[in-house]
């Protein structure tokens, strides 16, 4: 039997539900017996499943069956509500099942680690992988740079209390920014200046007049898919910022949260403007896979390196074991892979839906951002309405979405701009769910008015 065969056999045995997702595959061995063929048929037919992401290895155990995006629980199925509000991923299309084989393997693997002290940087294992892994996002650095972290927020939150070489001590910051940014720098007690973030992007002029003028030791920026505003920049964008940053010497501390979700390769990071440490490069896994995990890393220049290891060191040690070895061997087999590209097309999806949502149903009042993927996107209620009343109206119609105020500095403060998120909303509810927002701000201008002539 030729390995084509093999291969058919073997996708009908799964398609049909014979072979359970999350089970292993017959080994190599015994299916090579049961098929009278040779053993290289059997590798080549499973080397092709994989590539088909049907399948999946794990070294020195075997081949998985890929689990599916499971279906079927919607938002307000589960709600009663329809949830723009929830930040975190989409909680039907996690690797549950794919991720707990990981943690298994990690056990197996790690289980001398995973009882004693490990190192701060992170497992040097995960760390080469990780540099494999980054250069599909275009950040070309080495495992001796890269430090692990417990959520990218812990990197964010330690760069800003860490000394640049600059000497400088003022933040800049886009207006709005999420809200763990906000907090980070309340709590370190930062100097902040911000910069709007406005229809026609960020005005340049004025980031210049900040990095001349205002002793900015460093710039934080959401690159891609911005939270909450959904914006992107263009790469002539990023080229300029960088250049600005050289200008006047200031350090950029680019955080790519979601940049998994650009299927377009040919949108750089910063990072790829000057690897050389003025951009200090930082991911996140909790947007795409499980937030739970507390898994990010970040991308440390030489200057900083023995700070930033101390600070690491001070808050936590270093981040868990187990899942360092989990995510490895997620990247290992190409499992992660497997699921950006279904990430990929569901955002794609849902982008898609509400931005068409938002051009149909949205009065010609409300201003609203986003773009062709990741989660979130912010509309600005037409004036007078406030978000904090809008809210709670729009709540009483079962529709749920955050307020924005938090994610500014106190100076930038907005109170009629309202987040949502649409990782949590079944691409059937989107339409529905904008259609309401759009009723319930038409009925409170409509009081409004009515109020006016009393
Ligand atoms: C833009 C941005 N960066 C970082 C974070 C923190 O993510 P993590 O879970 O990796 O700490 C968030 C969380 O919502 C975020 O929105």
């Amino acid at each position: 039997m030729i390995y084509a065969e093999v291969m058919n056999q073997v996708e009908q045995l799964i398609d049909n539900g014979e072979l359970k997702p999350g089970k292993r595959l017959p080994s190599i061995r015994s299916l090579a017996k049961r098929f009278g063929c040779s053993v290289n048929s059997i590798i080549k037919a499973y080397s092709e499943l994989e590539k088909k992401h049907k399948i999946y290895s794990v070294s020195k155990s075997g081949y998985y069956v890929v689990e599916r995006v499971r279906s079927g629980h919607s938002d307000s199925a589960n709600t009663g509500f329809i949830d723009f509000l929830s930040a975190g991923p989409d909680k039907n299309a996690m690797p549950y099942r794919d991720y707990q084989h990981c943690i298994n393997q990690a056990i197996e693997v790690y289980k001398e680690e995973m009882f004693a002290y490990s190192e701060i940087q992170g497992l040097p294992s995960l760390r080469e992988e990780l540099a494999r892994h980054l250069r599909d996002l275009q950040v070309f650095t080495v495992p001796d740079r890269i430090c692990v972290v417990s959520g990218s927020q812990q990197a964010i939150h330690l760069l800003i209390s860490l000394p640049f070489p600059n000497g400088k001590k003022n933040i800049c910051v886009e207006q709005p920014t999420h809200v763990s940014m906000i907090e980070s720098i309340k709590y370190q007690q930062a100097t902040a200046y911000g910069i709007e973030i406005t229809d026609k992007g960020l005005d340049l002029d004025r980031l210049e007049h900040l990095f001349k003028y205002h002793e900015i030791k460093c710039f934080y920026t959401v690159t891609r898919f911005q939270n909450p505003t959904g914006c992107s920049y263009s790469n002539k964008e990023r080229r300029k910022i960088v250049e600005l940053a050289q200008k006047y010497d200031v350090y950029i501390i680019e955080d790519d949260y979601l940049g998994d979700l650009d299927s377009d390769k040919n949108q750089d990071p910063m990072f790829a403007y000057d690897p050389s440490g003025r951009v200090i490069y930082i991911k996140s896994f909790s947007k795409v896979m499980l937030p739970g995990l507390r898994l990010g890393l970040s991308v440390i220049p030489d200057f900083l390196r023995d700070s930033f290891l101390s600070a690491k060191f001070a808050s936590d040690l270093h981040t868990p074991v187990l899942t360092q070895g989990a995510l490895e061997i997620y990247l290992k087999s190409g499992m992660f892979n497997a699921h950006i590209q279904r990430m990929r097309s569901i955002y794609r999806r849902k982008a898609g839906l509400l931005q068409k949502a938002y051009q149909e149903k949205l009065p010609s009042g409300a201003a609203y951002s986003g773009s062709n993927s990741g989660f979130y996107s912010a509309i600005r209620l037409p004036s007078p309405l406030k978000a904090r009343t809008f809210i709670e109206d729009l709540k009483k119609e079962n529709v749920h979405v955050d307020d924005a105020r938090k994610m500014y500095l106190p100076e930038f403060v907005q109170d009629s701009v309202i987040r949502l998120s649409v990782s949590q909303v079944e691409e059937k509810h989107i339409e529905i769910g904008v259609q309401t927002i759009a009723r319930v701000i038409q009925e409170q201008l409509n009081r409004v008015h009515t109020v006016k002539f009393k």
